[in-house]
C-alpha cells in the first residue's frame, strides 16, 4: 500500500538516476512513497474494532497510563498525541504529568500505583527523563506485561532470544510499514543507522528476527558511507538532518527515515534529504507522514495486546 505512489514513474525500465550529486528542482521522482498515514490508520482500525467487541462482550476497555514528567515541549506533543489517540478509539487513559522537580521516589511510587490498578493495562513512561532521574531503574519498575513501550529487560531479552512479547513501537511500526508495502525482508541487507534503545537496538533486533543479515552503525563506525551504500534496506534514526548524506543510498533501495527534526525555518524534516534519497531509492518514507504515525498507532497495538494477554488471551 503506498497512497503516494506514481505508477507510471515507477515502471519497471523506469531509470535510476544514479550519479546524481546535488539535489535538481527538475529531477524525476523515481521511489515510491511509503504512506505511514494510511498503514497507521489501518492499524488503528483493528484496534477499535477489537476494543469494540470487548465491550460487546462486557469486557473493561483496555486502559493506557501516560506519564509525562516536566514541560518538554515535544514530549508535551507526543503524549498529547498518544492520549487523544486512545480516547478516539475507545481506550481508557489515565494521565499523570509530574513537575520537573518531582523526585525519583515519586515517580516509583506512580509507577507502583499503576503496576497494582486492574484497570491499567498498559503503562507508558515518557522519554527522556529530567537528568536527575534514572531512566533504567524506572523502566525496570513497570510490570514487564503493562510495558506496552517494550523497553522492559524482559522484553528485550524475549525479542533478542526470538520470542517477542510486547515490542517496542517503532521498529514494530516499521515492520508494519514493510509488510504492509509487500516489501520482502528475509535475505536483504539491512542497515540501522543509530544504535538507540529506543529504536536503532530494538529495530536491528526486528529485522533479524525477519531473516535479514543487520548492520547497526553508531558514533563510532568509521566508513559510514561505505555500510550505508550496501543497504538493500536502510533504517536511518538518529534525529540528525544530513546524518546520512542521500546519495549514499544504493540504488533501489527501501528507505526508512526514522528522524523528526525541524530545519532553521521550523520544517519538520527527516534525517535524509527526501527529495535527493527519492531518485535513488525503490522505497521512502515521507517526514512528516511515514514513521511518526505509526509509533502512536503501535502504542494502542500494545495497549490491547497487554489487555488481552492480562484476560489469558
Ligand atoms: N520518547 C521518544 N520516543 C519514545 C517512545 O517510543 N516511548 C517513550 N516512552 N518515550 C519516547
Amino acid at each position: 500500500m503506498d497512497g503516494f505512489s506514481h505508477p507510471s514513474r515507477n515502471a519497471p525500465d523506469a531509470p535510476w538516476h544514479i550519479g546524481v550529486t546535488s539535489k535538481s528542482p527538475h529531477s524525476t521522482v523515481t521511489a515510491k512513497l511509503i504512506n505511514g498515514r494510511a498503514i497507521a490508520d489501518s492499524v488503528l482500525s483493528e484496534v477499535e474494532a477489537a476494543v469494540q467487541s470487548r465491550l460487546a462482550n462486557g469486557q473493561r476497555p483496555p486502559g493506557l497510563a501516560v506519564i509525562l514528567v516536566g514541560d518538554d515541549p515535544a514530549s508535551q506533543t507526543y503524549v498529547g498525541s498518544k492520549r487523544r489517540t486512545c480516547a478516539k478509539l475507545g481506550l481508557h487513559s489515565q494521565a499523570f504529568d509530574l513537575p520537573a522537580d518531582a523526585s525519583q521516589a515519586d515517580l516509583l511510587a506512580l509507577v507502583d500505583q499503576c503496576n497494582a490498578d486492574a484497570s491499567i493495562d498498559g503503562i507508558l513512561v515518557q522519554l527522556p527523563l529530567p537528568p536527575h532521574m534514572d531512566t533504567t531503574s524506572v523502566i525496570e519498575r513497570i510490570d514487564p506485561r503493562k510495558d506496552v513501550d517494550g523497553f522492559h529487560p524482559y522484553n528485550v531479552g524475549r525479542l533478542a532470544q526470538r520470542i517477542p512479547a510486547l515490542r517496542p513501537c517503532t521498529p514494530l511500526g516499521v515492520m508494519r510499514l514493510l509488510g504492509d508495502s509487500g516489501i520482502a525482508v528475509r535475505g536483504k541487507k539491512a542497515v540501522v543507522v543509530g544504535a538507540s534503545n529506543i529504536v536503532g537496538r530494538p529495530m536491528a533486533l526486528e529485522l533479524l528476527l525477519a531473516g535479514a543479515t543487520v548492520t547497526v552503525c553508531h558514533r563510532f563506525t568509521t566508513e559510514l558511507a561505505d555500510e550505508v551504500a550496501r543497504a538493500d534496506i536502510l533504517v536511518v534514526a538518529v534525529g540528525k538532518p544530513g546524518i546520512v548524506d542521500a546519495r549514499w543510498i544504493k540504488p533501489g533501495a527501501v528507505v526508512i527515515d526514522v528522524g523528526i527534526n525541524r530545519d532553521a525555518a521550523g520544517k519538520l524534516v527527516g534525517d535524509i534529504d527526501t527529495a535527493v534519497a527519492a531518485e535513488r531509492a525503490a522505497w521512502i518514507t515521507p517526514v512528516p507522514g511515514g514513521v511518526g504515525p505509526m509509533t502512536v498507532a503501535m502504542l494502542m497495538h500494545n495497549t490491547l495486546q497487554a489487555a488481552e494477554l492480562a484476560a489469558g488471551r
